[in-house]
């Protein structure tokens, strides 16, 4: 069975509630009841409701941007994975480059963020990606398979057919510079060799792989043609309506290629 394609919007720290709104409405109206591909938003915190109302009847799905790895208690400005159940929010990215740069997020945090979101029937994408520095020490490969093993530790291979896995190399991030399709393909390729040895073939064949890193319009059919790379995880290009649904758009057309 091929991979559903999954073309995700991380609005990062964008949009009001009111703004999100906007946003949230004609990607709704366009989306409506497809069913080839799974489209998801990741709004910020504060808009997970205004936005989950908006699509309750759709089948655009909720996504959050981080999560703490608690249940609950005092932890003083953390969300847990309930709270986030409770607004319907179905995905959450996890490990995004600029949490581990900017809050110290290490492996062994988003290991415990992954595992939680697991327990609560959420899909975690856990994004992995390499530095422009480590690309150009030949570390990318390594820096990839830390991350992996990492982020999956503990995890069944049961549990990990629900993983989506986000690579995203740094230096591609808002910057403008994409992979080229071949470059994204060649880390793809890894990953899945990776997930093979930590799952074996089945459960490695059935995990999605995301690429993000300026994902636009204009590269979106030549990335998504490549046998690994299932769907997009796009910053930028998430906050019109305009390129995402194009993006959409050129998911589905992936979707029917891959068939
Ligand atoms: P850009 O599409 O803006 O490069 O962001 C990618 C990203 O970080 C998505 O999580």
């Amino acid at each position: 069975m091929p991979r559903t394609i999954t073309i995700a919007g991380n609005w990062k720290m964008n949009k009001t509630a009111t703004e999100a709104a906007e946003l949230a409405k004609p990607i709704i109206q366009a989306v409506a009841n497809q069913s080839e591909i799974t489209v998801v938003v990741c709004p910020p915190y504060t808009a997970l409701q205004t936005v989950g109302g908006l699509i309750a009847n759709s089948s655009v799905r909720l996504g959050a941007q981080n999560m703490s790895d608690k249940a609950s208690g005092a932890y003083t400005g953390e969300i847990s994975a309930s709270m986030l159940r409770d607004l319907h929010v179905t995905h959450v990215i996890l490990g995004h480059s600029e949490r581990r740069a900017y809050y110290g997020e290490t492996d062994e945090i988003v290991n415990k963020k992954t595992i939680a979101a697991l327990e609560n029937s959420l899909k975690p994408i856990l994004c992995v990606g390499e530095t422009l520095a480590e690309r150009e020490a030949s570390k990318t490969f390594d820096v990839i398979r830390t991350q992996l093993v990492g982020g999956f530790k503990g995890i069944s291979a049961e549990q990990a057919e629900n993983v989506i896995i986000a690579y995203e190399p740094v230096w591609a991030i808002g910057t403008g510079k994409t992979a080229t399709p071949a470059m994204a393909q060649e880390v793809h390729a890894y990953i899945r060799k990776e997930l093979t040895s930590l799952y074996g073939d089945t459960v490695a064949q059935k995990i999605r792989i995301l690429y993000g890193g300026s994902m636009k319009p204009d590269n979106a059919d030549a990335l998504l043609s490549e046998t690994d790379i299932d769907g997009g995880l796009i910053g930028g290009a998430a906050l019109t309506a305009k390129d995402f649904l194009a993006l959409v758009e050129s998911g589905k057309a992936a979707s029917l290629k891959k068939a």
